[in-house]
């Protein structure tokens, strides 16, 4: 990427990186504190699942003390033997700690709030009982065998002198890493240089982030703490978490990879499906324009974008969507080019002349001012409009007559024109739409071999006079697929017109079959 100094220079010159940044992902324990959301052990299990096979370094698996699903969640993903190490948070007291080792896992995250609005109004306590709390819950955990991690909650508000005090004492008490939370996302990049920079200098132990999203700023700031020597950072996948959430996962590790050419080690082409598993289970579905995730990550619509995106996709994507699993898409509509267009068309194999093509092309631009946003189906639908009005329609239905008696199998008699050529036949079936189906698929079976894919019928108005609308789906041996619809008195008579639509689509656009 281009830069005024290129980023190795920057790197030696102003940034103080650690040679491993270990990701720590959350998404089961403060991504599960999302408001709203509550995984089973199941869902836990499937998620634990993916970030493992990701290559995350530790999963964050839920807060053992707060319920027995979570210790039972806790103790399934164990049973799993994945590689990432598995951490339960654990409040300062020791029956948390109890918990996490009735849980089975081997790492602690304990915390406890350092600020003095924590102090005073969520704690009650003073200085020096919050540090002979932390302290004891870390000596009770490391005599218990636990790699412990300490959190000072709201650290980011909390007196410099108190903040190194309770790290100082922690650290002598035996904490293995110390965490800084950005408990209400109030850090910038440049408070956070300062902050991170600092506690670098001041203690020697591995240091991690917890960096909240209130402003938008979580991974911006998790960045620049990674930037000032930090070795660890706490994500979550889509950045849920309490309130606006966390760093999010796939923000960073790209950011790190490509802005900053980091590897991590992380199988990066998983992360779309992952956002997607954790979207569906947690019920939060991600915006549009969420970065590396969102459906418009990759999505292009202006004539210009799409222009240069056809020639080179770097043009105008700052990765490929294939390296985070993704998929590019082009959208039509007000602004789309006619290379665009060309392009969709051929995607979905229709050829049209110069002429329909414009036709086409301005139907789309008219949809759009109107504010529409024009699909592939619709693409194909307007297609085969051009198409249709300027060749003959390949099968047309000359006749039908049905016969029915009790015990006895309903027999349709159709008559169509194919090609200009009338044939006629009688068939079976279930009922009078399967035979009259059936005597189209005998007609038609030297000319294209159909399977119906979907059939759906509706009545429109009540009564005995209402109308069928009828709604189907066809493919070809190829695999090629049409919707046909109609709407008739008659139910056999619009099941007919219907699948002769899709068929004569069919027929229209994929001619040699
Ligand atoms: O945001 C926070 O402060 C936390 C703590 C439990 C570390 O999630
Ligand atoms: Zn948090």
């Amino acid at each position: 990427m281009m830069t005024f100094k290129n980023i190795e220079t920057l790197k030696n010159e102003s940034m103080n990186l650690s040679d491993k940044i270990y990701i720590f992902d959350t998404t089961l324990r403060d991504g599960e504190q999302t408001p709203g959301v509550a995984l089973t052990v199941d869902e836990k299990i499937q998620i634990a699942q993916k970030l493992n096979n990701l290559g995350v370094d530790k999963i964050e698996v839920g807060f053992p003390a707060s319920s027995k699903g979570e210790i039972k969640s806790s103790k399934k993903i164990k049973a799993m033997d994945l590689d990432s190490t598995l951490v339960g948070l654990s409040r300062s007291l020791q029956g948390d700690v109890d918990a996490v080792l009735d849980a089975d896992l081997e790492y602690v995250h304990i915390f406890i709030g350092t600020s003095p609005l924590h102090r005073d109004y969520k704690l009650k306590m003073s200085k020096s009982e919050i540090i002979s709390k932390a302290v004891d819950t870390v000596e009770y955990a490391k005599d218990h065998g636990l790699t412990v991690e300490f959190s000072a909650e709201d650290a980011t508000r909390t007196e410099k002198g108190f903040l190194y005090d309770i790290i100082s004492q922690v650290i002598d008490a035996g904490a293995d890493f110390i965490d800084i939370p950005d408990t209400v996302g109030v850090l910038t990049p440049v408070v956070t240089r300062e902050l991170i920079s600092d506690i670098k200098d001041s203690f020697n132990i591995p240091l991690s982030v917890h960096f909240h999203n209130d402003f938008g700023l979580a991974t911006a700031n998790t960045l620049t703490a990674i930037e000032c020597g930090a070795n660890q950072a706490h994500v979550t996948v889509n950045g849920l978490g309490e309130r606006t959430g966390n760093c999010s996962l796939e923000e960073l590790v790209m950011t790190l990879k490509s802005a900053y050419d980091i590897d991590l080690g992380l199988d990066t082409t998983r992360l779309y499906s992952l956002s997607n598993l954790v979207g569906r289970l947690t019920g939060v579905k991600m915006p549009v324009n969420k970065p590396i995730v969102g459906d418009n990550a990759f999505a292009h619509e202006s004539g210009i974008h799409v222009h240069g995106i056809l020639n080179n996709s770097s043009t105008y994507e700052p990765i490929s969507p294939e390296m985070v699993g993704h998929s590019r898409r082009i959208v039509l509509g007000k602004h789309t080019g006619a290379n665009a267009l060309k392009s969709k068309l051929k995607e979905n194999h229709i050829d049209l002349t110069e002429e329909q093509f414009y036709k086409v092309f301005n139907e789309i631009k008219s949809l759009g001012d109107s504010g529409k946003c024009v699909t592939d189906d619709d693409l194909v639908a307007i297609a085969i409009t051009e198409l249709a009005s300027a060749r003959e329609t390949p099968i047309e239905i000359k006749g039908l007559s049905i016969s029915m008696g009790a015990n006895v199998s309903p027999t349709a008699t159709v008559k169509l024109e194919i090609d200009g050529v009338e044939k006629e036949t009688a068939s079976t079936g279930v009922g009078p739409v399967d035979a009259a189906l059936n005597a189209i698929g005998d007609l038609i079976e030297d000319t294209l071999h159909i399977e119906l894919e979907e059939y759906n019928l509706e009545a429109i108005n009540g009564g005995t006079d209402a109308l069928a609308d009828v709604f189907v789906i066809c493919s070809d041996p190829s695999g090629n697929k049409a919707t046909g619809r109609s709407i008739n008195q008659d139910i056999v008579m619009a099941s007919i017109l219907a699948v002769l639509d899709s068929i004569n689509k069919l027929l229209l656009i994929y001619p040699n079959q």
